[in-house]
């Protein structure tokens, strides 16, 4: 490769981490604001059921979950669900920098929730994208994360 060859290479480089669509500077503080949320073990609980709280306060349909007495969020068979939920949510984001595995994760997940009839993924988006806002506010970015987590939604509704 010639000197121009290069300089055109990294400025392609630094364009595309300048652009929207989750780039790769996007992805990198989804995931370190995400281990920040998520990273801290005591955490972890009280983030997913403020997630939860707040989509049935939005969305008071339970009937998807009565296999897992969304009625009770505060129960224990809910709690697992939830603990379920993110860390699947948890793998989706840690690979955010490794796309071909990325995409493999994220059709798992599509064909898990092709069960269900229609899984408002947007809508609870919007909820989980509010809890970080409140959780994180000095760190919290919103682009990156709403064009991250359409990647998510793009790839888990596929
Ligand atoms: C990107 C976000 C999401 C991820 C990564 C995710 C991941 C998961 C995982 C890992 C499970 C457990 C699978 C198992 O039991 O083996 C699950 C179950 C389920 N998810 Fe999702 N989920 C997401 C969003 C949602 C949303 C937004 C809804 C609906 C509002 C939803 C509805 C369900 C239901 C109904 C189950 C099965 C519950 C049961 O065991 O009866 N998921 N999800």
């Amino acid at each position: 490769m010639n000197t121009v060859t290069v300089v055109l290479v990294l400025l392609g480089c630094i364009a595309s981490a300048m652009t929207g669509d989750c780039n790769t500077l996007q992805r990198t503080k989804v995931k370190y604001q995400w281990s920040i949320v998520y990273g801290a073990t005591d955490n972890r609980q009280a983030f997913g059921t403020l997630v939860w709280r707040d989509f049935f306060g939005l969305y008071p349909d339970r009937s998807l979950f009565s296999g897992v007495r969304g009625e009770n969020i505060y129960s224990p068979e809910f709690r697992a669900h939830v603990v379920r939920v993110f860390a699947g949510f948890d793998i989706l984001i840690s690979l955010l920098d490794q796309e071909d595995i990325l995409n493999s994760a994220l059709a798992h997940y599509a064909a898990f929730h092709k069960q269900f009839p229609s899984i408002p993924f947007k809508e609870f988006g919007v909820v989980l994208l509010e809890a970080l806002a409140k959780t994180i506010p000095e760190q919290f970015d919103q682009d990156a994360w709403s064009q991250c987590y359409a990647v998510i939604v793009a790839g888990v509704t596929a």
